[in-house]
């Protein structure tokens, strides 16, 4: 077994709650996990040596929460909102649209070419749904799909009601058929719990019925208002509430005495101009809060961590320290992996070599290509 040295780490950000930062680091890969982290000084001999001159070193991102699953455009519904239209979600049912019509080689090939753009961008690790089929086969392909590129897949048939089917009858079929034929392809479930999408009986039965099938459990919560989603979470002991854009004071109480991330979601705020959630308040009330893309062609067509930790840091009262470690540790915890998301010994080397002395610089200079070297699984890409 080779090992390697990867030294001359200006400040490498570990992900480590025990030991977050390390300044003149050097990190040690074998056999694709971490072996050893810690200062220079103290390193252990290697075969093999990789001098990274300075730069600062984090965690691969962990993009906790995306929906790559689909075909289309929907370029006209940003323009309009650009001009004042509000988001309601409705365009959901454009992208559903595309999405049947797309055979299964064009939906592949375009989640694929998401996943590699959003892995040159220090992405290392990748949750994707599905909900935009719709239909049994619709949703069972999607995830076949995306299991093809990512364990962390997602049921997500309760995105919206389609439109050529009553609620009750779509709930019964998401909850029965439709579930039964994803469940093999899918690791979670998830519900779009929102007003206009499914209220908060037919979420806990649709998330009752995936957990039955041996589902773990992720919800989307409260984007466009408040709503009983958060709770039911909770409740449920989901691995991540995401959004939390509207959260009443009961919903902040809910995830700070339960084991439910609060994954937050910019890019989504930013592309369909809407106040952003107050990270602030759910970091000083002990919630675990990750950052996520919410890549979708709609909402957040965006690939990038790094412009949601500027996003995070600007707008939504986040330290650069707290968003690096939303956007990786917290990523992990929301997904409830251990072995990605920090660089600890015995977790995954997937790492990013940033062309910055400092992770600082990822909100310090948003917008620019700072991702020099990924490495996944201790491989250089
Ligand atoms: O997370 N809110 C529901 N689903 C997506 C948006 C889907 C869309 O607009 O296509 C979201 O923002
Ligand atoms: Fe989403």
């Amino acid at each position: 077994m080779t090992t390697t040295l990867i030294d001359g780490i200006g400040l490498l950000y570990t992900g480590d709650p025990e030991r977050e930062e390390i300044a003149d680091a050097a990190l040690v890969v074998a056999d694709g996990l971490v072996a050893w982290a810690g200062p220079t000084a103290q390193a252990p001999d290697a075969d093999e040596r990789v001098d990274v001159q300075g730069r600062a070193v984090i965690p691969g991102f962990v993009d906790s929460h995306a929906h790559l699953i689909f075909a289309g455009d929907r370029t006209a519904e940003f323009q309009a909102r650009m001009s004042g239209e509000p988001y309601t979600g409705g365009g959901i049912r454009t992208t559903v649209a595309a999405t049947r019509q797309a055979d299964d080689a064009e939906l592949a090939a375009r989640a694929r070419a998401l996943v590699n753009e959003m892995r040159v961008q220090g992405t290392t690790t990748v949750e994707i749904k599905s909900g935009y089929g719709l239909t049994v086969e619709d949703e069972r392909r999607s995830l076949e799909i995306a299991a093809g590129l990512t364990g962390e897949t997602t049921f997500l048939g309760a995105h919206v009601v389609p439109p050529d089917m009553d609620a009750d009858s779509y709930v019964r079929l998401v909850a029965g058929e439709m579930l039964e034929a994803c469940a093999p392809y899918a690791k979670w479930v998830d519900v779009f719990c929102e007003r206009g999408a499914f209220d908060g009986d037919q979420t806990r039965e649709i998330l009752s019925a995936g957990m039955k099938a041996g589902l773990g459990v992720r919800v989307h919560a409260s984007q466009l208002g408040e709503g009983p989603g958060v709770r039911i979470a909770c409740e449920l002991g989901a691995a991540s509430a995401d959004h939390c854009t509207h959260l009443t004071p009961a919903d902040v109480d809910a995830l700070a005495s339960s084991e439910t991330v609060a994954t937050l979601l910019p890019g989504a705020e930013f592309s369909t101009r809407s106040p952003y959630p107050d990270a602030r308040r759910l970091i000083d009330a002990g919630v675990t809060v990750a950052l996520a893309t919410d890549c979708n062609p709609g909402s957040s067509y965006t690939s990038s961590m790094a412009f949601c930790v500027a996003l995070a840091v600007r707008e939504m009262r986040m330290t650069p320290l707290e968003a690096i470690r939303a956007a990786t540790y917290g990523g992990a915890r929301a997904l409830r992996r251990a072995d990605v998301g920090w660089l600890r010994p015995g977790a995954r080397a997937d790492l990013v070599v940033l062309d910055a002395p400092s992770y600082v610089h990822l909100a310090y200079r948003p917008g620019v290509p700072l991702v020099h070297q990924v490495f996944q699984s201790g491989l250089l890409l």
